[in-house]
């Protein structure tokens, strides 16, 4: 039977959208997600896997923590390659202790399905939704397809955490929304294995044939990355070709250590910064990728998805209990002050560890700015707290 009301109507089932629906739950407050695709290509998406420790904080508080607490890899350091020197950032001692957690999104997106279809909540499959209506008065309603039938859904709220190429951010005027965006010439062609990772840390890698990422997902499982042509094609590259390359940027001690194996996967992921404001339309909310993508590097965009959402929650939490409008009125601004954060963080990131061009004062200027951020204990810090997480602005 097709469902017809609500109190939060939801669009798409990524980590914004499932989160959104246990932190609402927690409070009591009902919602349905509707996701266009499949639960099995849902949960066989790979991307990222970097936790901030706020967005673990936020898995344990929604009680859907129990395999990561078993299975995540904290990590206190991250490692910088440049110059043939290998510097480790000791993100806890910068931080006053925090750290990360190594534990792939795609077993987020995994728990936060199970919990919720455990908890008999409504989350849909295979139900793309096609229009949204209402939302600048105070009648939302979602239009959503189902085995061919269309239905609607009446909401007292719509949150659009449907990704970059959703409707809801597509469904808002133009000219009420302001976008910013900065595509860079250049993506990351990723490779996921089972073997053993290089080193017991990420190691970020600047080196004049291109960036280049030891990742992991467990002990026995790696994730590398080396930067590639906007252009490329995953078909051009075979395994052999894709470590020789690897290689070939890592410092030597690092580069001996990695043990080599076939793919369970590879693929390019292009990288973008894009922000669009406000994050609100009436009783419209945008959070997660619909409103912003980051570029990979310091693998910012499934925490800002936690934040968002963590502000989101609130708001509503404040309006069903306390008849509160104030937070909601607050989301917006408060949810893009981190999120531009974030933004620069990885911009630049990402500008001091890629090739840009041939011309060699790029790569020296480059190699001086790393020379300086990790010589200096302000720099240590401006790399270690951003890379655990900049801190949730209080909102209550
Ligand atoms: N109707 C229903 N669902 C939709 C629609 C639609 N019209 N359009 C898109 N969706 C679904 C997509 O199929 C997808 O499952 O919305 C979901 C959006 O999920 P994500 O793209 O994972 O976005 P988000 O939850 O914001 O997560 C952000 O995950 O995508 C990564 O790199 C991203 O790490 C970041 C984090
Ligand atoms: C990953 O493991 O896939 C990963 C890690 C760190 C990043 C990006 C991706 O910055």
């Amino acid at each position: 039977m097709a469902l017809t009301r609500t109190q939060v109507g939801i669009i798409g089932s990524g980590p914004a959208g499932l989160l959104l629906s246990h932190l609402l739950h927690r409070e009591g407050i009902e919602s349905v997600i509707l996701e266009r695709r499949s639960r099995s290509y849902v949960e066989g998406r790979i991307r990222a896997g970097v936790l901030e420790q706020g967005t673990a904080d936020l898995l344990r508080e929604v009680g859907v923590a129990e395999r990561m607490e078993r299975e995540g890899l904290p990590h206190a350091g991250i490692n910088l390659a440049f110059s043939e020197r290998l510097e480790r950032i000791d993100m806890a001692a910068h931080t006053g202790g925090k750290t990360v957690l190594i534990y792939g999104q795609t077993k987020v997106t995994r728990d936060l399905i199970r919990a919720r279809l455990d908890a008999g909540a409504p989350l849909l499959f295979e139900t793309p939704v096609v229009g949204i209506e209402g939302y600048l008065d105070a009648k939302p309603r979602l239009i959503y397809e189902q085995n061919g039938q269309r239905h609607e859904l009446r909401c007292d709220f719509v949150a659009g955490c449907d990704g970059y190429h959703g409707i809801a951010r597509r469904s808002v005027d133009p000219a009420r929304l302001h976008t910013f965006e900065k595509t860079y010439p250049f993506g990351w062609l990723g490779l996921l294995a089972d073997v053993p990772p290089a080193a017991e840390e990420l190691i970020y890698v600047n080196h004049a044939r291109g960036f280049a990422l030891c990742s992991m997902r467990s002990p026995t499982r790696s994730r590398y990355y080396i930067q590639c042509d906007a252009d490329d094609d995953v078909a051009r590259w075979t395994d052999e070709a894709f470590w020789d390359e690897l290689r070939r940027r890592l410092p030597p001690r690092v580069a001996e250590a990695v043990v080599t194996g076939p793919r369970l996967e590879m693929s390019i992921a292009p990288l973008r910064s894009f922000v669009a404001e406000p994050m609100r339309f009436g009783r419209l909310f945008l959070a997660g990728d619909a409103a912003h993508i980051v570029p990979p590097t310091g693998a910012k965009g499934l925490n800002l998805a936690a934040s968002d959402v963590h502000y989101l929650a609130r708001a509503l939490a404040a309006h069903y209990r306390e008849g509160r409008t104030d937070l909601l009125d607050r989301y917006s601004e408060t949810a893009l002050r981190r999120v531009w954060k974030a933004i620069r963080f990885s911009w630049w990131f990402t500008s001091v560890l890629h090739k840009f061009t041939d011309d060699p004062i790029d790569h020296r200027l480059q190699i001086a700015e790393l020379d300086y951020i990790t010589g200096s204990n302000a720099g240590r810090t401006m790399v270690a707290e951003n890379y655990v997480g900049l801190p949730l602005e209080p909102f209550d």
